[in-house]
């Protein structure tokens, strides 16, 4: 979306307000089909403060961590594609007649205009056509529109240029996360009904997909850092000591129970949101929505048992998303535990990988 083409190789790059994550996959056949070998991978942390409310407020630092994602893990191509989420990016699902071209563009320019709570003009919009125009004359068109603030892509373009990449294509945290999901659970995603809960440290994403046709997205302003900071507000401790306790590592002087209490109260806030977002889905037009399988990501989707904790409250199997399931790597070159620890950080930049631009 917002400008991407197809053919080349891009490297994935999730700048997260927590973390930056950067993935480069080589296409291969495999079994005469189309698939994917990872060729670089890389994980940096970021400074505290350095990416706020989903504005990069201090971009030396972000510049800085960028580069060395890059050096560290020797990721010599320049060419990436990066994704944006949160309040300044608008997804909307509408329905248009078929018609053509130049009248469907039109249409959508008003759409948006009618549809985005934003000034058209501050705004750059794309849109997909969901299903392929229909046979039979006269039909609907699902058609997803994306409306992104320019002040958030100016923000991230600039950090992009700054560390002296190419910036190839932006896309949004939901749809490289359907796109990584589609790839790696082909059993699954053509046919059910499944929720794919991406709970990073400031936003979770959340998206519906049925039958691999996305119904519904949100992205939630919670994640790790109100975790951590209620933690370190109800325990009285620093930053960094509630942090270590969110990642299971111990803490002096902290009671078991205390923590415990902390963090089923933190999981329930977010069980309560998310429930919010299933129960708008499933009263749809439709009486029979009902979602079936739940994927979790991002660095929250950690935490000890938190699967269990979906499964209690929604009675509906919840597992770990796996980007590397059917995305091959080199263990010659690469530690497997590595995959294994870091799989859920990885499920939005891996997704963004999988596109390609023109040769
Ligand atoms: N082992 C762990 N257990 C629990 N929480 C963890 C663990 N590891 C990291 N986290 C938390 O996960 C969050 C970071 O996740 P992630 O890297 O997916 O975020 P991000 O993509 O950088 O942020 P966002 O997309 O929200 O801006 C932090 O709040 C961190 O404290
Ligand atoms: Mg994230």
């Amino acid at each position: 979306m917002l400008g991407l083409s197809r053919g080349k190789e891009l490297v994935g790059l999730d700048i997260g307000s927590y973390s930056v994550k950067a993935v480069e996959l080589k296409s291969k056949k495999k079994d005469g089909a189309e698939a994917f070998e990872v060729k670089k991978i890389g994980y940096e942390l970021l400074p505290h403060d350095a990416i706020v409310e989903g504005t990069i407020i201090d971009s030396a630092a972000v510049v800085e961590t960028i580069k060395m994602v890059f050096e560290e893990n020797k990721i010599a191509n320049k060419n990436v594609i990066i994704s944006i989420s949160g309040n300044s990016v608008i997804i909307k699902k509408i329905s248009l007649p078929a018609m053509e071209s130049q009248e469907l563009a039109e249409s959508i320019i008003w759409e948006a205009k009618h549809n985005i709570p934003y000034p058209y003009e501050e705004t750059n919009v794309d849109y997909a056509i969901l299903e392929p125009p229909a046979h039979a004359a006269g039909q609907n068109l699902d058609i997803l529109l994306v409306a992104a603030k320019k002040d958030k892509i100016a923000n991230y373009s600039n950090v992009i240029s700054q560390s002296r990449k190419n910036l190839e294509g932006i896309e949004v945290d939901v749809f490289a996360l359907q796109n990584i999901m589609e790839i790696n659970y082909p059993e699954i995603f053509p046919d059910k009904t499944l929720a794919i809960i991406n709970l990073g440290a400031n936003i979770t994403n959340v998206v519906i997909i049925e039958k691999g046709i996305p119904q519904l997205f949100r992205d939630l302003s919670l994640g790790g850092s109100f975790f951590t900071e209620n933690l370190s507000k109800d325990l009285n401790l620093s930053f960094d000591d509630a942090e270590k306790l969110l990642k299971g590592l111990p803490v002096e002087n902290v009671q078991p129970d205390q923590l415990q209490s902390v963090l089923n109260m933190n999981a329930q806030n977010l069980l309560e949101e998310i429930e919010k977002t299933f129960s708008f889905y499933e009263a749809g037009e439709k009486s029979d929505k009902k979602v079936e399988f739940i994927f979790l990501s991002g660095g929250l989707s950690k935490l000890k048992d938190l699967p269990g904790y979906f499964e209690q409250k929604f009675n509906i199997k919840t597992e770990s998303l796996n980007p590397f399931r059917k995305i091959d790597f080199d263990e010659k070159k690469f530690d497997p535990m590595y995959f294994e620890e870091m799989a859920s950080l990885f499920g939005v930049a891996t997704g963004l990988a999988t596109r390609k631009m023109d040769k």
